[in-house]
Order: C-alpha cells, then sequence, then structure tokens
C-alpha cells in the first residue's frame, strides 16, 4: 500500500516538473518563429484581443494578458491560457471555438474568422512561440504586480513639487499652506481670519493643559 502511495506520488511530481506549460520548459523561439509571430499572430491578437487582454487594456478581464510571453503562460484567473503544442487543452483555443459556455467565449461580441480560428490553433499547435519578454514576468502572488505597486506613491522617495496656484497669494506663510490652502479653495473654504493673541494663548491652553489660562 505504502509503495502504490509512493509510486503514485512520484508520478505527480514528474509530470508535474515536466508540464508542458511551464514557460521554462520550452525552447526558445527560434528567428523564424518569432517572425511568423510578428507577422501572423501578433497583429490578431491586438486586434481582437488586446483591448481587453493586454499591459494597455483599461481593465484587464479575467486577470488574462496577451501582449507578453510570461503573461500568456502565467494565464488569467482560470490559469494557464495556453498550453504550448496542445491546442486542445489551451483555454484559448477553448475560448475562440467557443467550446465553452458563455462567459468564456471570446472575443465576447462573436466568433472570429474560421481562417483566424485556424491560425491561433496553427500558432498553438507549433508550440505557441512568442518573442522573450524585455520585461520580467509579472508576478502571480494573487495577481499582485509589484514592480507597479513599488511606483505607489508612499513608497516612493519624497520630492519636491511644484506650489499649486491659489487665489489668496498672501494668506501661505510657508510652502505647506500653499498645498491647504490650494485644497480649501478647491472646495469653496476660505480660510478663518487670524485670531489675537489673547484667543490664541486660550486656545493653547485648553489644548496642552485642559484649563483656561488665569487672568
Ligand atoms: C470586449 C472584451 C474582450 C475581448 C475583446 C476579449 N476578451 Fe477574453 N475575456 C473577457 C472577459 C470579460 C473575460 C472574463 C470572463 C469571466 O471570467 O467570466 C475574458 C476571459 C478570457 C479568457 C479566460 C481567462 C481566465 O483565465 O479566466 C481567455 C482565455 C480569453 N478571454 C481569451 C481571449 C482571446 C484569445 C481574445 C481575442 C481573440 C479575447 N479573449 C478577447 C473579455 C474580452
Amino acid at each position: 500500500m505504502r509503495i502504490a502511495i509512493l509510486i503514485a506520488l512520484f508520478f505527480v511530481f514528474v509530470s508535474d516538473s515536466a508540464n508542458a506549460d511551464d514557460p521554462a520548459a520550452r525552447p526558445a523561439a527560434s528567428a523564424t518563429d518569432i517572425e511568423y509571430f510578428e507577422k501572423k499572430i501578433r497583429p490578431l491578437l491586438a486586434n481582437r484581443c488586446f483591448s481587453c487582454h493586454s499591459s494597455k487594456a483599461k481593465s484587464v478581464k479575467g486577470g488574462l494578458k496577451l501582449d507578453s510571453d510570461g503573461a500568456l503562460f502565467a494565464g488569467g484567473d482560470s490559469g494557464p491560457a495556453v498550453v504550448a503544442g496542445d491546442p486542445e487543452m489551451s483555454l484559448l483555443i477553448q475560448s475562440i471555438r467557443y467550446d465553452k459556455d458563455a462567459d468564456f467565449q471570446m472575443p465576447p461580441k462573436g466568433r472570429l474568422p474560421a481562417e483566424e480560428i485556424a491560425e491561433l490553433t496553427a500558432w498553438v499547435k507549433r508550440g505557441a512561440p512568442f518573442p522573450p519578454d524585455t520585461n520580467p514576468a509579472p508576478q502571480k502572488d494573487g495577481g499582485i504586480d509589484f514592480a507597479a505597486a513599488r511606483e505607489f506613491w508612499s513608497f516612493r522617495p519624497a520630492e519636491e513639487q511644484a506650489l499649486p496656484q491659489t487665489k489668496a497669494a498672501n494668506w501661505p506663510q510657508q510652502r505647506l499652506d500653499h498645498f491647504v490652502l490650494a485644497a480649501m479653495e478647491q472646495k469653496g473654504l476660505v480660510p478663518s481670519a487670524e485670531a489675537d493673541r489673547a484667543t490664541l494663548l486660550r486656545r493653547l491652553s485648553f489644548d496642552l493643559i485642559g484649563l483656561p489660562p488665569t487672568p
């Protein structure tokens, strides 16, 4: 019994490491492959799919980008889009054939002409050659693209910003005031008049010790 389990595990590991959708397991695309891809396949994908499945798409659908090798083989929410050499097992091909339910019929607006389906099928059969990525493959950790995330403003070094335009030009006394005033003006607010010294002192006293100042 134990031996049977070991043998089963062995095959799980072996078949997993030889998985055809592991990009590392694919031979590098030859110059002819790349020329073929650029002439026949990229224009087709760009024309029919990139509006919803590329880095430039306003919102990437199904988590799937088709404009880089890494992204194509990493796939979308449902896993790899392409199994190199095996159109039948490739979600991309199933989707353009309209084999699957309506959610996975691509492009959603209507089936591609038969020649284009044949073209993409032939490409996958040929091993889905794709020019190597110039950028590293996107991280697949829960769909987080760490390179992009690091560009978020709070992770970037502070930089001196140009002062915003304000109407009440003589109110700001230091740089920060310009930004505060600009935001107030945007909301139609005007700064309060400056308090006299006795009022300031009273506020300060309440603020610091919670009691009114002595006369
Ligand atoms: C108008 C937008 C649009 C266009 C154009 C489009 N798709 Fe999609 N695609 C979607 C949406 C939306 C989903 C997500 C469906 C879902 O998860 O219910 C999707 C999902 C997919 C998936 C499954 C991704 C996953 O992992 O779940 C594949 C594969 C796919 N599309 C391939 C293509 C191909 C190939 C083309 C071009 C021939 C194409 N799509 C064109 C909108 C589009």
